[in-house]
């Protein structure tokens, strides 16, 4: 049973760790890969759009070492069949930052992206990002058709004999290529009575989709070899430079400018009729959140959140329960440690109901069964789950030094200034400092406390007294690492929890997106809602 696995992990007496061999075994077992918790990504990719169909391939071998790129790749495949399962053209994208995804999804996947993100220089980012994106994307797409035309001409006029063969094989394609996408059709209309009973569908529109599919499936994935590689041409820093030169400007005079933007974008959204779109919107986005205010052709669409750290998480799956417009959800949190909780720095709740009765939204916990329990992970916790395990499993390594710079700073801070708890942060101090002399001192003054009380050769005693000690560091935190899988299972079935909840959903599930080495927060909630609620 769970009990007698953790019995001989801790002892009963002293509550200390006893045998990291069976924490770690407990550790692993709790982990949500072990748990058989998730859906794997091709059973539900086949569910949303029929076995048969040909999926749109990119090769992503050139990209494997580029996080961004395959984080978008897997993501937006994804969006796009259940934006096609649902007969769906629009895709809200919370968090957008500079419009990866958004603008993959718009250029490669034809849809109409609305991305949201609180930062306005991001917004300007990804507005300009897109603009040189298109203007590329315009300029490869026509070099490549033009290739492939004169590649189809030159084999015409090379091979005849093969030319005739080829072309009879072709006129026999279509009706095969056909028949297999009324097959798939045939799948998905039988999946939508088993697995996805009740789920907003559009056939007609998705017969229209998969045979457009089929028509250009051959030239597409041609095309789309190099597609990953223009998100690459286009390195975030060089639209970060031009942005912020262009924000010299004061506050006021920038958010006016970004509302007379987000106006003019509307209205030319409103009007045209293109549907591979792409608007990026500033606004900051709350749990109450009306997004009719933010787009004023909310239309029904697929709601999407690539890494939405801290609360945005939580928020986007709370907006796609009670906005009817929003029929499908697909979110990916991250940072974990900026999670706001309910039951966390209080007094012990005997009556969680009144804790409840706050009307706050939090970020943890959603669920009710875990608000019932008036469950608490607390930040240490919360920033252990933050931890990447399978790449420290590859051989990757801690960041031990500054951990450990951390850990002697704490130490300082308690005993020279009596400070235990502090709503400031030190943040990313490490990689700016040229020593433990200079990080302390650093340090100090981001947190406000009067440096000048310590002598240099006090803040080296406290480094030397501790220095032999930085192995014991690194064993916590590897066991702090080993733990973290466990952490996050907790966070994510709170999640999935609150899902199940929920009435008005035909389909919810956990699925592991992304490749964890290369992006270790890579689990997906996703959602679809029942047809005939909203
Ligand atoms: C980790 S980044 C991810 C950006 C993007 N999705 C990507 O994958 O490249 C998170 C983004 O969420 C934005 N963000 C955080 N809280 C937000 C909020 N409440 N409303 C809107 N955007 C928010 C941040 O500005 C940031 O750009």
């Amino acid at each position: 049973t769970d009990e007698s696995m953790l019995s001989s992990v801790f002892c009963e007496k002293c509550q200390r760790l006893i045998d990291v061999q069976s924490f770690a075994l407990a550790a692993r077992y709790y982990s949500l890969s072990n748990l058989g918790l998730c859906t794997p990504l091709e059973e539900l990719l086949e569910a949303l759009r029929g076995e048969r169909q040909e999926r749109n391939d990119i090769k992503t071998d050139e990209f494997m070492n580029n996080k961004k790129s395959h984080e978008v790749q897997v993501m937006s495949e994804l969006v796009d069949s259940i934006a096609s399962y649902c007969g769906i053209k629009q895709v809200i994208d919370i968090g957008s930052g500079k419009g990866y995804l958004s603008s993959f999804l718009s250029m490669h996947y034809n849809l109409k992206v609305y991305g949201i993100d609180s930062s306005n220089t991001n917004t300007q980012g990804a507005h300009e990002r897109n603009r040189k994106l298109k203007k590329h994307w315009k300029a490869y797409e026509r070099r490549a058709r033009a290739n492939l035309q004169s590649q189809k001409l030159e084999e015409m006029n090379d091979r005849p004999v093969q030319t005739e063969i080829k072309c009879e094989s072709n006129t026999n394609e279509k009706p095969l290529n056909n028949n297999s996408n009324l097959q798939s059709q045939d799948q998905v209309t039988t999946q939508d009575s088993d697995v996805f009973t009740g789920i907003a569908t559009s056939e007609s529109s998705k017969q229209t989709e998969i045979s457009l599919v089929a028509q250009t499936q051959s030239d597409e994935n041609k095309l789309s070899e190099n597609v990953l590689d223009i998100l690459n041409v286009l390195p975030a820093d060089a639209v970060d430079i031009f942005s912020s030169s262009r924000c010299n400007c004061g506050e006021l005079c920038d958010e006016e400018k970004a509302r007379r933007k987000m106006v003019s974008l509307q209205a030319k959204a409103s009007k045209s009729s293109e549907s591979n779109l792409y608007f990026p919107l500033t606004s900051y986005i709350t749990a109450e959140t009306e997004l009719s205010d933010i787009i004023t052709d909310l239309e029904d669409s697929v709601m999407v959140g690539l890494h939405t750290c801290g609360d945005l998480a939580p928020n986007t799956l709370r907006i796609f329960t009670t906005k009817p417009e929003i029929k499908a959800v697909c979110s990916v949190g991250c940072c974990y440690h900026l999670l706001s909780e309910q039951y966390e720095n209080q007094e012990v709740i005997f009556f969680p109901f009144f804790a409840d009765c706050t009307g706050e939204v939090w970020g943890f916990p959603m669920c009710q069964y875990l608000k019932d329990e008036s469950w608490c992970c607390g930040r240490n916790a919360r920033m252990s789950a933050c931890l990447a395990l399978e790449r420290v499993a590859v051989g990757q390594t801690l960041p031990t030094e500054s951990l450990f710079y951390r850990a002697v700073l704490q130490v300082i801070i308690e005993e020279n200034y009596g400070v235990t708890k502090s709503d400031r942060h030190v943040g990313k101090i490490f990689s700016k400092s040229s020593s433990f002399l200079d990080y302390v001192r650093k340090s100090l003054k981001k947190l406000e406390l009067d440096d000048s009380k310590l002598s240099d050769s006090c803040i080296m005693d406290y480094y030397n007294g501790y220095k032999d000690r930085m192995n014991e560091l690194e064993a916590f935190n590897m066991l702090k690492v080993v733990l973290a899988p466990c952490i996050e299972v907790l966070i994510l079935l709170d999640r999935l929890c609150f899902l199940k909840e929920q009435d008005n959903i035909a389909w919810s599930g956990l699925v592991k997106l992304f490749d964890p080495v290369k992006s270790p927060r890579c689990y997906g909630v996703i959602a679809l809602k029942k047809q005939s609620c909203s």
